[in-house]
């Protein structure tokens, strides 16, 4: 069941449909949009994030190996003060904690009245990119990774980081992330349930839409994706390397191989990542998490195919007009025995037009 709701963004009205039956609960495929790289976080979204154990884990087994005596920087603490809080747990000397939201960095000022944080915590608001920092610290957390894992700036800031926040030999956790992609037909990853947005993502929508000032096509993200849906297993097509080099904009080509009959018209993709080098990587696909996955459209169309066609994926990251944010670019040839066929998609972080895409065109009608 869909329906059409109205929702007005800077004066204009933008009718968005949704499917008033689904809300995001674990296992149920819901859509909403992208949110992790857009100022939307709410109270909602810090407890998915604090109250997911297989992510806290790795992020504390790392911090277990590292914190102890050094001074830490925590590079987008939320409203938990999580990592901050942890490292003094782990002996940290000191930490710095940033946060850019102002909420979010309020809320974070109350744990520092629990037992021990507020002599080692100092907690700065704003954007570490705009900040003046010191000491360099030893250990960084940087938990500013998405659902694509370098969408919420993470090369850019710590490219700033290294410049001017940390020691020269300084480790960051996570160790390193990278973006899967596998060949989908869009309407099967929701488990056939109606394309439409998730009741409770029309909030998110509404902020990122006033934040940009219009509506613009959003990046689609799936939480809990129908498996059956991915025609193919997943191939790298971005890499985080947060201890080694990591270029600020990155382009990866990959062969898609479809290993069974289907319909296919764009690519999931998703994260994998890991805390410590020899750690247990989590990938967002296979572990419940709050990470979820983004659908990108590439052909206007389902085109059938199976199996041993191929699909050649370029999926190119370039930085965003803030400097920091990535835009993706994907172009894709499907190769079947009826013939080859192009497509490309563009997910700029800011605007890109509105309703390019049918797929956007059905969910915004
Ligand atoms: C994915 S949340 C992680 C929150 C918390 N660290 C955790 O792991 O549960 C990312 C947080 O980082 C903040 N943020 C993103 N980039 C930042 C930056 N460059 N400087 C300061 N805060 C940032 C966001 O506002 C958001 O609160």
């Amino acid at each position: 069941m869909t329906t059409s709701v109205d929702m007005v963004v800077a004066g204009s009205t933008v009718r968005v449909l949704v499917d008033p039956t689904r809300t995001t609960a674990p296992g149920v495929p819901t859509l909403g949009p992208s949110i992790g790289e857009y100022p939307c976080y709410d109270t909602v979204s810090y407890a998915r994030m604090t109250d997911d154990e297989e992510r806290n884990r790795r992020f504390r087994a790392a911090l277990a190996r590292l914190a102890a005596g050094r001074v830490v920087l925590d590079i987008g603490t939320g409203a938990d003060l999580l990592w901050a809080r942890e490292s003094v747990r782990y002996g940290a000397r000191r930490v710095v904690a940033v946060e850019a939201m102002e909420e979010s960095f309020h809320r974070a000022g109350t744990w520092l009245a629990e037992p021990g944080a507020g002599e080692r915590i100092t907690l700065l608001r704003g954007v570490s990119t705009e900040l003046d920092i010191a000491p360099r610290a030893e250990v960084c957390v940087a938990e500013i990774i998405g659902s694509l894992a370098g969408a919420e700036g993470v090369a850019a800031v710590l490219a700033d980081a290294r410049r001017r926040h940390l020691a020269p030999d300084a480790v960051v956790v996570p160790h390193r992330c990278v973006t899967l992609a596998a060949p989908v037909a869009f309407r099967r990853l929701l488990g056939g349930a109606p394309v439409a947005f998730a009741a409770d993502s029309l909030g998110y929508l509404r902020t990122i839409f006033e934040w940009h000032g219009s509506p613009f096509d959003v990046r689609l993200r799936v939480k809990d994706p129908a498996r059956d849906a991915l025609l193919g297993g997943g191939q790298v097509v971005e890499v985080l390397d947060l201890n080694g080099h990591l270029p600020l904009e990155q382009r990866r080509s990959v062969r898609l191989t479809i290993d069974r009959p289907g319909v296919v018209d764009g690519v999931l993709t998703w994260l994998r990542l890991w805390c410590l080098p020899d750690g247990e990587p989590l990938d967002a696909l296979r572990v419940a998490s709050n990470w979820a996955s983004v659908y990108f459209p590439l052909f206007d169309s389902e085109h059938p195919v199976e199996a041993g066609d191929t699909l050649d994926l370029t999926v190119t990251s370039t930085l965003g007009e803030d400097g920091t944010h990535p835009d993706y670019h994907l172009d894709a040839v499907l190769r079947t025995s009826t013939g080859t066929r192009s497509a490309s998609h563009s997910s700029p972080y800011r605007g890109g037009g509105f309703r390019h895409h049918p797929v956007h065109r059905h969910l915004f009608p």
